[in-house]
């Protein structure tokens, strides 16, 4: 019987320090993941320099637990995976720099990873087969991306964001109806008490054959609906009642989601995909598992869809992705740095 290849996995591109292990890409073994999210709450947003701080203090006592709660050693592991690109760069750092130095330690071989790519393999984990060729949507907080899907290491990107991600506009659109953060789950709770249908905010499809994405005009008409078209004036926010916030945040959230499918749709046509994925932080949106499942039954595509906890970021899908690479023998080198963009 083939041996089954253990790989530890460990993420810090953002604001959640992450470690896992997973056997043979998609057995979990353990999964330890230190949010931040208390912590910039009060900016409202990631800070940097804070959060490479934190990825700092966390990141040794993440992986302890990480290993212990396995019930492996060291010995067992295979290989040391991390996701070294895009993200920022003092919080990659961390990680990267804890990675290689137990590369070196343990003398195992160093895996390095794309951390959007990582996200997709949320979605694939426990499929037992794939009908390829798929059209994978990625939607962060960093990321809005379509891919033509080949296999797990075999991506082509045919769709991105030109101005904001997915996620960047579920955490501005918070900011400007005074939710918590992250957005995103606020908006999600907000709009369950909202009509989608109050107010028809703009659906930008770009040309007609594009498959790229733009949220920027989006976030600026839920601006103006706020404020008005005269900046200096104050917000009408806190003098709106919770029935019209809801409405806001119902009709914001459904035409984001009305994009995101249409462009799915439109590049599973185009590549004439059987299948589609879906992964990031954003996936775990009800209202788009939902609007999707709907498009996919209608277009007769299969999907496949990453677990809830799964979506956000986590240390699974990286230490997933890099079994790929293993027996694909890409290894990386200890000179191995992080990238602000992959
Ligand atoms: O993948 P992720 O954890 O980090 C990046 O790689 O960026 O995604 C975080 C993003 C944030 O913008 C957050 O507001 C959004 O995912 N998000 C959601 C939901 N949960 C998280 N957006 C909409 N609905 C949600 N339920
Ligand atoms: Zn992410």
């Amino acid at each position: 019987m083939a041996e089954h290849i253990n790989i530890l996995g460990i993420e810090s591109s953002c604001d959640e320090t992450a470690a896992a292990i997973v056997t043979d890409g998609n057995d979990i073994k353990s999964s330890v993941v230190a949010s931040q999210v208390e912590i910039h709450d009060r900016y409202g947003g990631v800070v940097p320099e804070i959060a490479s701080r934190a990825h700092m203090e966390k990141i040794y006592p993440v992986i302890e637990k990480t290993i212990a709660d396995s019930g492996l050693s060291p010995d067992d592991i295979h290989a040391v995976a991390v996701a070294n690109q895009p993200g920022l760069v003092i919080s990659l750092m961390v990680g990267v720099t804890a990675a290689k130095t137990l590369a070196m330690v343990w003398d195992k071989p160093l895996i390095a990873v794309n951390h959007v790519h990582a996200h997709l393999q949320s979605a694939m984990l426990g499929a037992d087969k794939i009908d390829l060729p798929a059209v994978a949507l990625i939607v962060s907080g960093g990321h809005t991306s379509l891919y033509d899907c080949e296999s797990a290491l075999d991506l082509k990107l045919i769709g991105k964001t030109i101005d904001d991600a997915a996620g960047e506009a579920f955490d501005k659109v918070a900011s400007i109806l005074d939710l918590p953060y992250p957005g995103g789950p606020s908006i999600e709770k907000t709009a369950r008490d909202g009509d989608p249908k109050a107010i028809r905010f703009p659906r930008s499809m770009l040309k007609k054959d594009s498959l790229d994405f733009s949220f920027s005009g989006l976030k600026t008409a839920v601006l103006y609906y706020c404020q008005g078209q005269d900046m200096k004036a104050p917000s009408q926010v806190e003098s709106m009642s919770q029935k019209q916030i809801a409405d806001i945040a119902a009709s914001f959230q459904a035409a984001v989601i009305d994009v995101l499918v249409a462009k799915t749709k439109r590049a599973a046509e185009k590549i004439g995909a059987k299948t589609v994925l879906l992964g990031g932080g954003v996936a775990a949106n009800t209202a788009l598992r939902d609007g999707l499942k709907n498009m996919c039954d209608t277009s007769k595509l299969n999907l496949l869809v990453a677990p809830r906890n799964l979506c956000t970021d986590n240390a699974v899908m990286v230490a997933s992705l890099a079994y790929h690479k293993f027996k694909a023998k890409q290894f990386a080198d200890l000179t191995l740095e992080p990238k602000a963009r992959a």
